[in-house]
């Protein structure tokens, strides 16, 4: 779509201005990583949420969707291994006391010392807590304020929080920091009250929050995020865990290119290292998207095998097996992961939609229109004349049973346009005077600018086919 990428400024500057993206409590200075979403980015992260749910869940008869709860059982944490191993490595900068990532002060620094590179080829993700420190200190790296720093430590990703308001009462309990867990933890109610069979799997999407101190990468990084989850749930006796893999990677790459349409060549894998893998993984892809600040993580597809459901079969002292319908085999599934943080998708989605039209001279988010918060905006040519505005809302009435429409009487039909084209509505209709006479009304599309006139009785069947 868009020829160049944009800079995450003119991303951030597009969200605020058109009603995408508002800092979180922004009158009082905002609170970091944190955001809000307005009413376009609320139309957008809606239409992805219910495409990625109909393409991975209604549309498949392998799938069942659930809703768990941000607060589980403390236990559901120490089972997972997230007590004990969901850690960032971090360094203080000890004049600010300002907190960063290890890996990415490294990374940084490795960007504007690229000789270094070249000579030792690095790869941080592959340096354990000792490596980075040594490296911190043998090339006496400083804090981005110029500061000395300090010794890196692990800290923990999950946020703590107690139930019960009376002292002594008091139990600290987790945010969720990612909604797997929740599968895993209904695995055996899922299997009792649906009619599934293996290979199956359960999706949820839903809150989730990590105590993320790095900075400037809006909507990317963020302390509270909606995650898509899903558990794919399969014998290993049956099935290749790495044919399932292949499967889902190419399902992953469907959903970002042909239901979302996101340019191939911006898109690509990563396998993970041995060092940089979860606790609880045997193998690890990230779909890794040309962000404006780099290639980066969008999607996480992981071979958990059995690790959480044994765990949590240990940790709760309940029997979590399958029972093969057909053998009677009993035994622990494994299981296969894709996981995607709904706004990474809706970040993705603005870089890539994004279009400075020179010829133009106009800004355009070449939405997909499934995607578009608006399918359709509606303008009476003069909204003075009660006789257009009338036949205008008429449209406006009619088409809004079906989409999403807007509707726009203020200032010139030009202005009118370039504020569609910003928040990516494909087409715009206008009544004019000729409309009056012989019924047809100007129908203009986002993407070419042209124009042409259609009878209003054909508008619903125009926008039928495009507007999907
Ligand atoms: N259950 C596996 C899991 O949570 P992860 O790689 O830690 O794996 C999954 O996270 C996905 O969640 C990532 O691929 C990314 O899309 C998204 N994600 C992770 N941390 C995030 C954050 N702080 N803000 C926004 N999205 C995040």
């Amino acid at each position: 779509m868009s020829e160049a990428s944009p800079t995450l400024e003119k991303i951030v500057s597009l969200a605020k201005r058109r009603g995408f993206v508002f800092p979180t409590s922004d009158i009082y200075g905002g609170l970091a990583n944190s955001y809000d979403y307005g009413p376009m980015g609320t139309e957008l992260l809606k239409n992805i949420r219910d495409l990625w749910w109909k393409y991975f869940i209604t549309t498949r008869p392998d799938m069942v969707g659930l809703q768990s709860q941000i607060l589980q059982h403390p236990q559901t944490w120490v089972a997972s291994g997230h007590v004990e191993a969901f850690h960032d490595p971090l360094i203080e900068d000890k004049v600010t006391h300002k907190r960063y990532r290890v890996d990415h002060i490294i990374e940084t620094w490795l960007s504007q010392n690229t000789t270094v590179l070249n000579l030792e080829m690095i790869v941080v993700e592959n340096m354990s807590l000792k490596e980075m420190a040594a490296f911190i200190t043998k090339h006496k790296i400083k804090s981005p304020d110029g500061n000395e720093l300090s010794e890196p430590k692990q800290f923990s990703l999950l946020f703590e929080t107690q139930i019960g308001s009376v002292a002594g009462e008091k139990s600290t309990v987790y945010m969720r920091g990612e909604t797997a867990q929740g599968i895993f933890t209904n695995f055996k109610n899922v299997l009792d009250s649906t009619r599934v069979q293996l290979p199956f799997g359960i999706g949820n999407i839903g809150t989730s929050f990590r105590n993320e101190v790095t900075t400037g990468q809006f909507v990317f990084r963020t302390l509270e995020f909606e995650l898509a989850e899903i558990e794919y749930f399969f014998d290993p006796e049956k099935e290749d865990w790495k044919k399932i893999m292949t499967q889902w990677k190419n399902e992953m790459w469907q959903f970002a290119t042909k239901t979302l349409g996101i340019q191939e060549n911006n898109l690509k894998w990563r396998q993970h290292t041995d060092k940089e893998r979860s606790h609880y993984s045997l193998d690890t892809w990230d779909l890794d998207y040309k962000y404006p600040f780099g290639y980066k993580e969008l999607w996480g597809l992981a071979y958990r095998t059995d690790f959480d459901l044994k765990q949590h079969q240990k940790h709760s002292g309940q029997n979590l097996e399958y029972i093969d319908p057909q053998t009677q085999k009993k035994f622990l599934p494994h299981v296969i992961e894709p996981a995607v943080g709904v706004a990474r998708l809706f970040l993705m989605i603005l870089c890539d939609a994004y279009w400075e039209d020179k010829k133009n001279n106009r800004t355009v988010l070449k939405l997909k229109p499934s995607l578009a918060p608006y399918k359709a905006a509606v303008f009476p040519l003069a909204k003075n004349k009660p006789e257009l505005v009338e036949k205008a809302r008429k449209i406006f009435d009619e088409l809004s049973k079906k989409y999403h429409v807007a509707w726009d009487e203020r200032s010139s039909i030009g202005k009118r346009y370039l504020y569609q084209d910003e928040i990516g509505t494909p087409y715009c209709i206008t009544v004019d005077y000729e409309t009056l006479e012989d019924g047809t009304v100007t129908i203009r599309d986002r993407d070419t600018t042209e124009q042409i006139r259609l009878p209003m009785t054909e508008l619903a069947d125009y926008l039928r086919n495009r507007v999907k």
